[in-house]
Order: structure tokens, then sequence, then C-alpha cells
């Protein structure tokens, strides 16, 4: 029988296999298989009209990688990963496993609202033994108490020391009705000094990117998905940080955040694309 490229995998529980989920359509971006037909379609339509959305989602990617080795160098052993995703190479806790000796301290919580991208992680944290220091919360990363109550929270952070709190590519899913600055506040106050917060957003750039106009087509598609999104300036995501002393250096675009290696000329088109940053609680 002809393998079809357009198979998938089987639904878990829960999955709406219908309509284009926002967690699959970004596993297809990265050139994963958590996906459905009805994802790659609707993601093939946005790479057609803005076709930086896949060299986007690998810089973000990169730039959480890059986060994560930067806290555990700066001697941090916690991760709360918001809106994890579906899981795919270089998660949090194996960049934690490639950085850190076996018998490591280290504890990593993911969170994420989509059933694939929760039953994805269970499956590949139980594969890789990972679960006495690795798991995953189901929830609404608007709703800051459910999160940070769940028994999976509990049982793998100690609030008393720093963690490093990452929202990558997730504030886009967070309208202004949601109250941006009361949420990010909510997950600052409890988190100890010497935590760190980092933030990576789609924005507009400085408005003159070459391929504004598509941009915005794919941002009319996903506000009419149950994952609109919104692009914030520089301006609207500094606040998020409260008075947490931003990092160097500062809020700059993804693959100007202490940059590893050199972009292609796709990439360096999509570079205006998304703002980052991370800031540390003072008072350590
Ligand atoms: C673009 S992906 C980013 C994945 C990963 N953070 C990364 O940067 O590679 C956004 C993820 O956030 C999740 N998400 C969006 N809104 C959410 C919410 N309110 N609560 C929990 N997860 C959310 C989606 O399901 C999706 O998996």
């Amino acid at each position: 029988m002809t393998k079809q490229r357009d198979s998938a995998p089987r639904a878990p529980e829960g999955v709406d296999t219908e309509k284009p989920s926002a967690a699959r359509i970004y596993d297809w971006y990265l050139g994963g298989t958590q996906n459905w037909a009805v994802d790659r379609e609707f993601g093939r339509r946005m790479e057609q009209q803005w076709p930086l959305v896949r060299p986007g989602s690998k810089q973000n990617r990169e730039f959480m990688n890059r986060a994560v080795r930067a806290a555990l160098r700066a001697g941090i052993r916690q991760f709360i990963d918001l809106g994890s995703g579906v899981p795919t190479a270089g998660n949090v806790h194996e960049v934690v496993e490639a950085e850190l000796p076996e018998d490591h301290d280290a504890t990593v919580v993911y969170v994420d609202y989509e059933p694939v991208a929760v039953a994805h992680a269970t499956l590949i944290l139980e594969e890789e033994a990972a679960t006495d220091w690795a798991g995953i919360v189901q929830a609404d990363m608007r709703d800051a108490k459910a999160v940070l109550r769940a028994e999976e929270t509990k049982r793998l952070i100690d609030f008393s020391k720093p963690v490093c709190l990452m929202m990558m590519a997730v504030l886009h899913f967070v309208g202004p009705d949601d109250d941006p600055i009361g949420l990010l506040k909510a997950y600052r106050d409890k988190l100890a000094p010497g935590s760190w917060l980092a933030i990576s957003q789609m924005s507009e750039g400085d408005g003159t990117g070459k391929t504004l106009e598509g941009l915005r087509w794919f941002v009319e598609q996903y506000r009419k998905t149950s994952n609109p999104v919104w692009l914030r300036d520089r301006e609207e995501i500094e606040p998020l940080f409260g008075d947490w002393t931003l990092l160097e250096p500062g809020i700059v675009h993804l693959p100007d955040w202490r940059p590893d290696r050199k972009l292609n000329a796709l990439e360096a088109e999509a570079r205006p694309y998304a703002w980052c940053g991370i800031a540390e609680k003072p008072g350590a």
C-alpha cells in the first residue's frame, strides 16, 4: 500500500481534527508530524501568502533554546514553559539534558491547552523516562491560578527558588481583553527573586518589512479561527516585564538575542517580524 503523504497521526481523546489548531499548524511549520490534513491545508495557505512563517518559527525555536541554555548557565534549574506546543526537536527538557550531567536536579513544567500537545508531551516524557523531573499541565495559561496551583506544578516547582518562566510565541494568542498586563503580573508576583521571564512575540516590526501585507493577511486568517492572533510592537511588550531588569541585549529581534549563527537571506527577511527579551526579578 502506498504511504499517504497526508496521513494523520491517531487522534488522542478530545482532539478535534475537523478544525485547524494553532499548536498543530505550528508543528507543521516546524516540519513535525503531529498535524492533520486540516492543519496542513491551513498552514500551506498561510505559507503561500506569507513565506516567512517557517523561517520565523525556526528562529523562535532557536531563541527558546538559547534562552534555556542561558538560564541554566545562570544557575536556574526550574522551568515553566507556557504554551509549550506539540513537542518537536529541542524541547526545554531536551536542552536541559544536553547541558547538564545525568544526575541533574532540574525540573520542567510544560503547559498547553491543546490536547495533541499534551498527549504528545506525555508520551515523549514517558518514552524518555523523564517523568520524575518533567511534566505537562493541560490548562489555559490565561488562568494563572490554574497553572500555578496544578498538581504537576506543585510537584515539580519550588516557588521559593528561581524559575525561568517562558512565554514563547504564545502571547500573540492573548488578546487585549485577556488583560495581558494583569496576567503577566500574576505570574511575576508568584516567582522568587532571581527568576527569569522570557518572552517572544510576533510583531509588524518597524513597519517597513517587504512582506508586511502577507503578514497582515496571515493575522486576518487567524482572527477567523479559535486561536486569533494579536501582534504587539516593542513598546507594548516592554511593560509585560514590569519592574524586572532586562538582560542584555534587551528587547530585540529573535536572531539578535545573543546570536550563535549567521542567517541566510530568507531568515534575514523574517528577522523584523518578532521581538524577544528576557528579564530577571530583582532582589536575589
Ligand atoms: C506557536 S506555538 C509555540 C510553541 C512553543 N512555545 C515554541 O515557541 O516553540 C503556541 C502554542 O501555545 C498554545 N496556546 C495558545 N494559547 C494558549 C493558552 N491560552 N493556554 C495554553 N496554551 C496556549 C497553542 O496550543 C500552541 O501549542
